[in-house]
């Protein structure tokens, strides 16, 4: 399963579902890679030391000599992985002008490791641009967070046009695996509202879990923990495992 993390707005909760169910799925035994195209590299960071990276997928996706495994570093935490980010990421797309396969550059370094990670969850930079083009020609599933607010809606209707391309041509198999309401406070009536308005759009695509606001997720990428060893009581534990029971489900539902 290759989940891509997408939504070209900004702070909506992409960098924390991607790490906490990275590592949720991780705890499950399973061998989990988190791949960062984000240059703002928040998932690298949650985890990794910057000064531990020398090498980023930068170098993986514009080099054809270097590999994923040449900068796949192991974090702390068992069967989790990262493929690291660094701020270069951001010259890619004028690195990869006039490249006839920029699109599927992800997607080829990710077939040469050929099957040694059960999960691979990629986390996206807030734009539509050929970073998040590259995470969704090379997933087999997508995960919208959108973010319980005002203007959760807005721009929606963009990413889903992108898929659409993505499906016409280099990647047909893609699926939406879901949307998942994140930030939501449950106590006021806004709230309550955009999430009938989510539904309304979104139906059985909506995950039954909702990431709850919670203090406990803001702070553990400060001390380089998933909110699984930072704060295993918390709210913010519960509902990303949760999320991540029903990744499983669906995944394999799809695939069977
Ligand atoms: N459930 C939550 N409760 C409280 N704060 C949250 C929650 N989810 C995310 N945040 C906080 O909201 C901010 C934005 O979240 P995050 O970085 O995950 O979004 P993003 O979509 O990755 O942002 P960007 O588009 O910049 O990459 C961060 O400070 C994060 O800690
Ligand atoms: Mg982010």
């Amino acid at each position: 399963m290759i989940v891509a993390i997408a939504n070209q707005k900004g702070g909506v909760g992409k960098t924390t579902t991607a790490i906490n169910l990275a590592a949720a799925l991780a705890l499950r035994g399973r061998q989990t890679l988190l791949i960062d195209l984000d240059p703002q590299a928040n998932s690298t960071m949650s985890f990794l030391d910057m000064q531990q990276v020398t090498k980023s997928v930068y170098d993986a996706i514009s080099e054809p000599s270097v590999s994923l495994k040449d900068i796949i570093l192991q974090t702390p935490l068992e069967n989790l992985a990262v493929a690291p980010s660094r701020i270069a990421l951001a010259k890619l797309e004028a690195r990869l002008v006039g490249e006839l396969d920029a699109h599927f550059r992800l997607k080829d370094k990710i077939e040469k490791l050929s099957g040694e990670y059960a999960h691979i969850v990629i986390d996206c930079p807030p734009a539509l641009g050929l970073l998040t083009v590259n995470a969704l020609v090379a997933a087999s599933h997508l995960l919208i967070p959108i973010q319980s607010s005002y203007f959760a809606l807005e721009g929606t209707d963009d990413l889903l046009e992108t898929v659409e391309k993505v499906r016409q041509r280099p990647n047909p198999a893609l699926r939406i695996l879901g949307v998942v309401i994140t930030m939501h406070d449950k106590r006021t009536a806004l709230a309550r509202d955009i999430r009938a308005q989510i539904d309304k759009v979104f139906g059985s695509k909506v995950f039954k879990t909702v990431i709850t606001k919670s203090v406990r997720l803001e702070e553990s990428p400060a001390y380089k923990e998933s909110i699984f060893t930072f704060a295993p009581d918390s709210t913010g534990a519960t509902d990303y495992y949760s999320l991540c029971e029903e990744v499983i489900e669906r995944g394999e539902a799809r695939t069977a």
